[in-house]
């Protein structure tokens, strides 16, 4: 069985042709009719632990749009608010033969834990602090559409580091695709190690920035930070927040990237959000393509980035 737990199980040519897939669910995704049948007949449920928007909705409708019944299973008025584990619920949905089984949860390593219990494929839609996949791939599809490559591109990740399973996802699929990756953050939002993970360290959003071709803001992640140091708003926008003097300092074309939830105000300045540099919301578009291109490639393997199925056209 075939699943998507984190970026660091694919090679560059498996991230190549998935983007190249992504790039045609694009085109299905912006026709009239958005509806395709590779998934027919198969069922996909998403079992989401932890709050979501972008996710969740995409993968729905990613689902819908590859011809996929789709059950979106509510977690909050579900068996597990009478205690039923992780596990328990999974094999519980795993007797009605699903083929896809989509996963937010807020403990690392619970998609692999799943993966081995259940009988389908499983996406990790995030798992803790560890892997957002699917995240890492939409943001390199809409760095590669707007640049054209992704090769020796400088990318700045910026913000709360420690905390983020995108900024993971990102900087492992980024490194094997020959991006220059940089994270900035203040010492206190940075993992011990993270020079291991081969991206240069700043402290300092100014110097972080210079001459990058993409400036990567990542949500100040708070609900995570209990009885460890959450600074003060009002500091952290200040020293590390993105506004017009800041960006200054990276490419005069640069793309500024953040895949929500933002805080404005807080690691963004609306006049940035809403500016002309940035590609926010062609991330939540390209979400949709990026998991219509994965469901389609764990379920239909042989499928060609054109769309085509050499074994099932015969
Ligand atoms: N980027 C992201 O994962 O957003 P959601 O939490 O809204 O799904």
């Amino acid at each position: 069985q075939r699943h998507l737990l984190g970026i660091k199980d694919l090679s560059a040519p498996d991230i190549e042709l998935l983007l190249d897939w992504a790039d045609r669910a694009v085109s299905i995704s912006r026709q009239s009719e958005k509806k395709t049948s590779t998934l027919r007949g198969r069922t996909q449920i998403n079992l989401f632990y932890e709050a979501s928007t972008r996710t969740q909705s995409s993968f729905e409708l990613a689902g819908k749009r590859l011809g996929a019944d789709v059950m979106n299973m509510s977690v909050a008025s579900s068996s597990v608010k009478k205690g039923e584990t992780l596990i328990d619920t999974a094999m519980t949905l795993n007797a009605m033969h699903p083929d896809i089984l989509i996963i937010r949860h807020q403990s690392a390593g619970a998609a692999a834990l799943l993966a081995q219990k259940v009988g389908c494929a499983v996406i990790n839609a995030g798992d803790g602090t560890h892997e957002h996949p699917t995240q890492a791939l939409l943001d390199a599809l809409t760095i590669r559409r707007a640049k054209g490559r992704i090769s020796g591109l400088t990318v700045a990740i910026c913000g709360d580091i420690l905390h983020s399973r995108v900024a993971r996802s990102n900087i492992i699929l980024l490194n094997a695709l020959g991006a220059q990756v940089r994270v900035v953050a203040p010492s206190t939002l940075l993992p011990c190690g993270i020079e291991q993970m081969s991206v240069h360290v700043f402290r300092d959003m100014e110097e972080g920035l210079k001459d990058a071709d993409v400036v990567m803001m990542l949500r100040l992640q708070r609900e995570r930070m209990e009885g460890s140091f959450v600074p003060s708003i009002r500091e952290y926008f200040r020293y590390f927040g993105l506004d017009a003097q800041k960006l200054r300092a990276a490419r005069e074309d640069a793309l500024v990237m953040h895949p929500g939830p933002m805080n404005r105000g807080v690691e963004i300045a609306s006049e940035i959000a809403d500016g002309p540099q940035s590609a926010i919301q062609e991330q939540v578009e390209m979400g949709v393509a990026v998991r219509m291109a994965v469901m389609e490639a764990l379920l239909d393997p042989r499928r060609t980035p054109e769309g085509h199925n050499p074994e099932r056209s015969g």
